[in-house]
């Protein structure tokens, strides 16, 4: 079982402007499809209650899986389990591959937890200024490039490997 980390974040490094600003607003159509594209392969997408909201309804030919302690949601596997346990679960399932969607809170979790193999950057060619942040905690991990693609006209994509 593989997990990789996807966001968009804005040449300043925001992910978003606050909790219920949404990526659909700002993110190009190239990094849209590149979103689609890639969640659907890995088949998994995860996401925090926070996010889940912003988007309020599953993705279309994923499994969706949405991390909160209170709410339940229609068509939608809702959890407060443990990253590797949630991956372990997710594996004798048939799953091989997770996209962990966000937000700052499910990233951080992930990360911390060491089940994240990967990293897709989208940086987008707006400025916040001032916003969230991919992570919301300090963290210490040291990368790897794998490849920079353009996306589109303004859009880059970098790929990380987390050594
Ligand atoms: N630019 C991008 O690519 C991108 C991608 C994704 C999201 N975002 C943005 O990120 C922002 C949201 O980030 P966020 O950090 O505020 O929230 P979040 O990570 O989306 O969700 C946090 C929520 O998840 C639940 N949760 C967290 N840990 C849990 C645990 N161990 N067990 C059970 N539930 C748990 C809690 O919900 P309950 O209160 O229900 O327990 C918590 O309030 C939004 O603005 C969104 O648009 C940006």
């Amino acid at each position: 079982m593989t997990a990789f980390i996807i966001a968009a974040l804005t040449a300043d490094g925001f992910i978003a402007k606050n909790v219920s600003h949404t990526p659909m607003e700002w993110t190009s159509k190239e990094d849209k499809r590149f979103f689609m594209e890639r969640t659907k392969q890995a088949g998994v997408v995860v996401f925090g209650q926070n996010t889940y909201e912003t988007i309020g309804k599953p993705l279309p030919g994923r499994h969706n899986v949405v991390y909160s302690r209170d709410k339940a949601y229609e068509g939608v596997e809702v959890t407060q389990k443990e990253p590797l346990v949630l991956l372990e679960d997710l594996e004798k399932r048939g799953f091989k591959e997770v996209a962990v969607c966000g937000g700052s809170a499910i990233y951080t979790m992930f990360m911390e937890a060491g089940v994240v193999n990967t990293l897709y950057l989208s940086i987008e060619p707006v400025l916040f200024g001032k916003g969230m942040t991919l992570f919301n905690k300090e963290l210490d991990k040291k990368l790897q490039l794998v490849s920079i693609e353009k996306l589109g006209e303004n859009t880059i994509l970098v790929e990380y490997n987390i050594i």
